[in-house]
């Protein structure tokens, strides 16, 4: 019976094979403990030499780090096994074997581990991490189409900028300049009017010339956006999403988070609603915390960010930006134009911010306007300002950066580790 590690439970004093990669091993004269990995989880295979005999412990204790074998043996009940089982192993047939593997179990930089990410991905962290992602990207799936979202795909090449033009990677599509997307807003927007609740998931390029462990050149967005919804009430999704994803990898990957050694009681906080805080409160806070370079006007760094963050257990809105420091489409306050509906997620723990959202300008007039102030052309925007000719409505939407949110979730560090392959300044390879 060929089965895979996470099925063992099924197969409880069973004998079964399980095609794998040998992780890590130790022995004694008479004993070998091989750490067998298949993808879907870990296992400890157990060989002892009076069972199997010289030639199969021979085997056992000669194998190489990440040689893939057959292992066959019986599955045993095992409570001090992170996974709860072990394998008694009968028969091993190594199916190819490593030389000379790189990365070993030493600490390695980063740089090398950088460098070997196609093999690094093995390891059981980084194994760790990418089910955490995936966990947030299925939960996010689940919660949206329980909400009655529609998902819908927005280019990647594409003839307009939502983010600034200053950020765009540049290529030819044909005879015309094209670049690659930095949002799918604009075509979401589009999208809303027709199917009225949408959401994206997709990649996103941004040429940002930033070494910080919180940017990378290539992410992928989350990006929902809703016919008549104001901001209170885009406020209210972001919060029900986040926490709903938070709550399924809590619930989903409880071993993941432990072999990251997480401290998932502060994950256990993450439950709607969110505190909020205006962009003038968080300039005045500030300045009371010391920071004498940050003035109204002025956007915010991650240094601030975490400053305001550190203030509460759960993520914090920090609302009402100035309007010269937001890009064009966002809606001003009806109060005050000098600032405009819009509202950043910061994260807990120093994660910094993980969603940029806002109500989208919905009068023709008013969003003519600021595609001139802006000094953007008014034939790229054609067909974006029409979506305000033919029964335009309030709308809001936002976008949530998964790597971040993925090492916020994990509790890592940089979020090149949160991607199988990272692209970042200075690195295209592997
Ligand atoms: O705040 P941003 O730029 O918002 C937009 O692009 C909107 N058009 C989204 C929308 O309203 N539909 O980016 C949204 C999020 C950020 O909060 C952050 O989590 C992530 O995208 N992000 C990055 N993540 C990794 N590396 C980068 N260089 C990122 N830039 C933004």
């Amino acid at each position: 019976m060929k089965i895979t590690i996470k099925e063992a439970n099924k197969y409880v004093d069973q004998e079964v094979t399980i095609g794998c990669w040998l992780a890590n091993k130790r022995s004694s004269g008479k004993i070998a403990f091989l750490q067998l990995r298949d993808g879907s989880g870990f296992i400890q295979g157990v060989v002892v030499k009076e069972d199997v005999g010289e030639d199969i412990f021979a085997h056992a204790k000669s194998a190489s780090q990440e040689s893939s074998m057959y292992v066959t043996g019986i599955i045993q009940k095992d409570e001090r096994s992170p996974f709860g089982f072990e394998l008694l192993v009968k028969n091993i047939e190594v199916i190819h074997e490593s030389v000379d593997y790189p990365i070993t179990p030493k600490a390695h930089g980063p740089e090398f581990l950088m460098d070997n990410r196609h093999l690094w991905l093995r390891s059981k962290r980084q194994h760790a991490i990418m089910k955490i992602r995936n966990e947030i990207i299925r939960a996010t799936y689940e919660f949206f189409n329980n909400e009655g979202f529609v998902k819908v795909d927005p280019p990647i090449l594409t003839g307009s900028a939502p983010e600034g033009t200053s950020e765009l990677f540049a290529t030819k599509y044909f005879e015309e300049d094209a670049y690659l997307s930095q949002s799918g807003q604009l075509y979401l927007e589009a999208a809303a009017m027709a199917l009225g609740k949408v959401f994206s998931f997709g990649p996103t390029f941004r040429a940002e010339k930033s070494k910080t462990r919180r940017h990378l050149i290539e992410f992928w967005m989350i990006e929902p956006e809703m016919a008549f919804y104001e901001f209170k009430d885009n406020l209210e999704v972001q919060e029900q999403y986040v926490s709903y994803v938070v709550q399924s990898a809590l619930k989903n990957c409880t071993l993941e988070l432990n072999t990251l050694g997480r401290d998932t009681s502060k994950l256990e906080q993450i439950q709607a609603p969110f505190p909020r805080i205006t962009y003038d409160d968080a300039v005045t806070f500030l300045n009371e915390k010391g920071f004498a370079d940050i003035k109204w006007g002025d956007d915010l760094g991650a240094p601030h960010e975490t400053a305001i963050a550190e203030s509460y257990d759960k993520p914090v809105f920090i609302t009402h930006y100035p309007t010269s420091i937001k890009p064009f489409y966002m809606q001003p306050d009806p109060d005050r134009d000098d600032v405009v509906l819009c509202a950043d997620l910061i994260a807990p723990e120093g994660y910094g911010e993980i969603v940029g959202g806002s109500e989208r300008i919905h009068d023709f007039g008013l969003l003519e306007k600021r595609i001139e102030e802006y000094g953007l052309s008014k034939e790229a925007y054609k067909w974006y300002l029409e979506l305000r000719q033919y029964g335009s409505v309030p709308h809001s939407g936002f976008g949530l950066g998964l790597e971040r949110t993925v090492a916020w979730i994990s509790g890592v560090e940089h979020v090149r580790e949160t991607i199988p392959f990272p692209r970042l300044l200075n690195r295209l390879y592997p």
